[in-house]
């Protein structure tokens, strides 16, 4: 055991070891990182969450300048003038925060407003507004799938959409294996209640997209329901960046979008949209959002503007996908593998949790702020940077990145061509 290196897969529920103990075992990852100046999380920004950001070294105690892609802010709503402007006429009238939750007192008529828009946004009834896309996924799931139902899950859906299934029978598929999941379904179809199918809107760690027209295909055929995760999706993809449904045309065959407003409207909560009864039944059952205090008032107006701004001014999405087209071409050309990702989420494989670890130390040197995706985030063969492209970033934002990575390559040798 001496000279292992560890991953965090060797300090999940460690026998013979009380929570103390675990958690002081743990120490043993940090300081093996430390070790190597590698450790990259826990780092403290003491500026806006954005393109470029101001963080504090881990490791000499000073303010680094850099270019950042570790946001997922990706129209820049978090900063835009006219988003800060209704957040702030916000708090001017209804305050900072309802310290009530939505059926109990804490619902006035801006969420109400928002719910409208969002389920407008989706062409569903009705929608609902949770405190965040995490909470939105376990009051969904939590309420609507039980011990007689059965969710047949992609193995790439976000950890929020697992944590809600704790109730409920799960069979995972290999990601977008339609084969696999048309043979789940024909072999469950009439053993349960409800059958549910559920994807991402966009996978958020490989960036790609579900098969979400044979997914529905496959949903209908055999008598399952489809619900989508679609917090990348929105203000990216579709009409006036309505999402990943309208952007498959499928909009009308999914049952329930559940979604969020820290991506690309800058802010946080969430919300899922469906049909009129369902939204009712969760307004009064959906444990996330019936014993929660309801969003916060500057919330619920930067959402909303957010929203408006990105379906009313094309050029801001069209800025993002500028970009994110224009740092695939670069880092495909340069010899780095970006996986498959369709999307402004750009993973660049390093396929090593610690070299991933030493790499990301060595851009932050440079000024370049990335962060590692390693176990558990993705499995163990898999680790590689999240690269977020937004519309803030400039040309010479992605030139620079592009030239510290190849730099970078010389020493650790992760292009694949
Ligand atoms: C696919 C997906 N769903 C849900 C969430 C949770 O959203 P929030 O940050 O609003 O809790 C995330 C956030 O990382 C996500 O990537």
């Amino acid at each position: 055991m001496k000279n292992k290196m560890f991953t965090l897969r060797d300090f999940i529920d460690i026998p013979g070891k009380n929570i103390y103990e675990s958690a002081d075992c743990f120490q043993k990852f940090i300081d093996q990182m430390d070790a190597r100046k590698a450790y990259a999380f826990d780092i403290t920004s003491t500026s806006a969450i954005g393109a470029r950001m101001n963080i504090i070294d881990r490791y000499g105690g000073e303010v680094i300048k850099t270019t950042s892609f570790v946001t997922n802010n990706y129209l820049g709503m978090n900063k835009h003038p006219k988003v800060l402007k209704a957040a702030q006429k916000a708090i001017e009238k209804y305050g900072i925060g309802t310290c009530a939750a939505p059926p109990i007192g804490g619902y006035i008529n801006i969420h109400s407003e928002l719910e409208q828009k969002l389920a407008k946004l989706h062409g569903k009834e009705d929608a609902i507004l949770y405190t965040s896309g995490y909470a939105a996924n376990i009051g969904v799931y939590q309420l609507l799938l039980n011990k007689s139902d059965i969710a047949i899950v992609d193995m790439y859906v976000h950890a929020s959409v697992y944590d809600g299934l704790g109730k409920t029978n799960i069979k995972i598929f290999k990601h977008n294996d339609m084969e696999y999941l048309g043979s789940v379904l024909k072999v469950v179809e009439g053993k349960y209640r409800n059958i549910a199918v559920i994807v991402d809107g966009v996978y958020s760690q490989d960036g790609d997209l579900p098969k979400l027209v044979e997914t529905c295909d496959l949903a209908k055929k055999y008598g399952a329901f489809v619900f989508i995760d679609d917090a990348h999706g929105v203000g990216v993809f579709g009409k006036g960046g309505k999402g990943t449904a309208d952007h498959f045309g499928v909009e009308d065959k999914i049952d329930l979008i559940t979604g969020t407003f820290s991506k690309s409207m800058g802010t946080s909560g969430g919300y899922a949209a469906g049909a009129k009864q369902l939204i009712k039944y969760m307004r009064h059952y959906s444990r996330s959002n019936t014993f929660s205090a309801s969003v916060s008032p500057p919330i619920v107006a930067a959402a909303s503007k957010a929203i408006d701004l990105f379906t009313q001014e094309p050029h801001i999405i069209k800025t993002l996908w500028d970009n994110t087209r224009y740092l695939k071409k670069q880092l495909t050309k340069r010899g780095f593998d970006i996986g498959k990702s369709e999307s402004p989420i750009t993973p660049v494989m390093v396929r090593d949790d610690m070299k991933t670890m030493l790499i990301a130390r060595k851009l932050l040197e440079k000024g370049i702020y990335v962060i590692p995706a390693i176990y558990p985030a993705v499995r163990l063969r898999d680790s590689r940077f999240r690269v977020n492209v937004t519309a803030s970033h400039t040309k010479e934002d992605l030139d620079y990145f592009c030239e510290a990575l190849s730099d970078v390559d010389k020493e650790f040798n992760f292009t694949v061509s």
